[in-house]
């Protein structure tokens, strides 16, 4: 492939072809701050690849796959939960931290997948939920023995109030109360999440330093690091009715990282619905001493209903949508790292979302693969994503298995919400959609299991399906194989410049990325009619050339310049 010039940078990635991208393996890159040009690849192993027929996907079966993984390029695997769980919510309720869920395999297993993936410069980042256990978790059976454990401290109670009734109004994000009554006991503990997922008590400082260990623990096991789940929760101030954002949540974590990650070349990103920009920047500045980065979620939330949330999305407003990723593009300009993703296990597919699952399904999943990948940030692509897999289509409520969607069914159908309205939001928005299994090939089973899968496999995976796709070199394996080594090789995608085009305008998304006198301009049509720049606007350039990087082809684009529809390009000049 030869080196690597602004040359090869607009040649190679057309030239090269479906052939082998990723030679050379370029993770724990003694300079640190690897993830910079490494992308990263959400397994969520339930469903990714059962190697023993059981129907649940397992590590083993994650193993299986590194070869595929390795030819699209990723830098690093976050791992949802394979700890001891109950899986009341898939493995976010964990029983023991330092033990892998039956389910998926064993510690041998999990240490083959961390050597093996290594070998191949892929990092596993472990999913870190310490927000809450499980109830089975030995900390909260000895803690609900009685008020004198030596761990009730370790999670929160509280007296009932006078009348019997819970200590707050807090409630929690998979509905109802945030507090259950141990009977036991005689008080309520707190739980932000299903009641079988009781929070810890981070103001114990024992809790703490158990926390610290487990973490030191799986990195001498050599991780890569965390994706820190629900992370802006742990500060929480309970009395003040405060979860996110609590006083206490950033010197945690600067203790959490003077105790654990300091001096070690890992990669960690929190979680944080909610979070500013100025969040971000306090969480990710390297001065700040706290995580790498995180993940935000204003594109998403920004399109939910008020009454109904998520179970009643509203349409994309594309310059409201733009405007929110120039907002993060340009507060972390200097300082902070943005994470960059449109879809994870709790969202819906990306191609259902932001695109077109119908007829332009493949245009549409390649066009929103280059907006994304092509800002400054660490992507994120969720499994299934690479080859444009679209949301379940479930038709009845027995087909979800998902503790938050069967929840909020119980409680709208109560408040008086019709079954038909529930489900369409549910066909939209619940998390089942992205956790259907990964659609491998077009064979019984879809190539994930030979046995009965645990949550249905979508009826389009004879269609939609890695084999098929990955076979077409105009498909969305390709696109997202040449995004993400364009990641690796250019600086300019790397660390340029980000400015926004044309930011009113309700059809295009378009955008320049400069550096050194180098310029890439994506524009993108995100829509399904063929669209033109049109009239000058605010940000109006008045013509744009260059080579598209992905086809090699000179473009001028000029305000008549029609874009037929999903079509992107990413042009570089000079
Ligand atoms: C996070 C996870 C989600 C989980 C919740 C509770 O939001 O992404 O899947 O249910 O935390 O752990």
């Amino acid at each position: 492939m030869g080196n690597i010039s602004r040359r090869s940078f607009v040649g190679s990635v057309a030239a090269a072809g479906g052939a082998c991208l990723l030679p050379q393996a370029m993770a724990f890159a003694p300079a640190g701050k690897w993830w910079r040009s490494a992308t990263a690849y959400q397994v969520y192993p339930a469903s990714f690849c059962d190697s023993n027929g059981d129907g649940v996907g397992d590590i083993p079966g994650i193993i299986s796959k590194l070869g595929y993984l390795q030819d699209l390029g990723i830098g690093f695997i976050w791992l949802s939960p394979v700890y001891a769980s109950p899986m009341v919510d898939n493995g976010y309720d964990i029983s023991d931290y330092q033990d892998i869920n039956p389910l998926f395999g064993t510690l041998a297993d999990m240490d083959r997948l961390v050597a093996e993936a290594k070998s191949r410069g892929i990092g596993i980042v472990m999913d870190l939920v310490v927000n809450h256990t499980s109830d089975e978790h030995r900390w909260f059976k000895a803690a609900r023995q009685s008020r004198d454990s030596e761990f009730r401290d370790y999670y929160i109670w509280r007296d009932p109030k006078p009348d019997g009734s819970p200590p707050n109004g807090l409630q929690s994000a998979f509905g109802g109360s945030a507090w259950t009554l141990d009977e036991h006991t005689g008080q309520f503990y707190l739980h932000l999440f299903a009641s079988a997922q009781p929070d810890l008590n981070w103001s114990n400082p024992a809790l703490r330093q158990a926390v610290y260990r487990m973490m030191g623990w799986w990195l001498d096991r050599g991780v890569a690091g965390f994706r820190m789940d629900v992370i802006n929760l742990v500060g929480k101030d309970i009395d003040r009715e405060v979860t996110a954002d609590g006083p206490m949540l950033h010197p945690y974590l600067r203790e959490m990282h003077e105790a654990t990650l300091k001096g070690r070349d890992c990669v960690t990103v929190g979680e944080a619905w909610g979070a500013t920009p100025r969040d971000a920047i306090q969480y990710s500045a390297e001065e700040s001493h706290e995580l790498s980065m995180i993940f935000q979620f204003e594109h998403v939330q920004k399109f939910w209903d008020e009454k109904f949330g998520k179970w009643q999305p509203k349409p994309i407003d594309l310059v409201a949508l733009k405007a929110i990723f120039n907002k993060w593009q340009v507060a972390l300009a200097d300082s902070g790292w943005n994470s960059l993703f449109w879809g994870n296990h709790d969202l819906p597919r990306a191609v259902s979302r932001y695109g077109d699952d119908g007829e332009h399904r493949v245009g549409s999943a390649r066009m929103l693969a280059t907006v994304l990948h092509l800002m400054k940030g660490t992507p994120y692509v969720y499994q299934g994503e690479e080859i444009g897999m679209t949301n379940a289509g479930f038709r009845h409520i027995e087909q979800y298995r998902d503790v938050e969607t069967l929840n909020f069914h119980k409680l709208q159908r109560a408040a008086g919400r019709s079954e038909e309205e529930f489900l369409a939001g549910a066909r939209a928005n619940s998390r089942d959609n992205a956790r259907t299994p990964m659609q491998w090939n077009a064979r019984p089973g879809a190539g994930f299991t030979t046995g009965k899968p645990w949550l249905g496999i979508n009826g389009n995976f004879t269609k939609v399906n890695a084999e098929g796709d990955r076979a077409d070199p105009d498909g969305v394996f390709r696109r997202y194989q040449q995004l993400i080594r364009l990641r690796r090789e250019s600086a300019l995608v790397r660390e340029g410049s980000f400015k926004l085009l044309y930011p009113d305008h309700p059809e295009l998304f378009a955008y320049q990325r400069e550096l050194a006198g180098a310029k890439l301009t994506v524009l993108a049509n995100f829509t399904v009619r063929p669209t033109r720049l049109g009239v000058a606007s605010a940000g109006m350039v008045e013509s744009i050339s260059g080579r598209d990087v992905f086809s090699g082809k000179h473009h001028v684009v000029t305000a008549e310049s029609t874009f037929h529809p999903y079509q992107v390009l990413a042009l570089l000049e000079p």
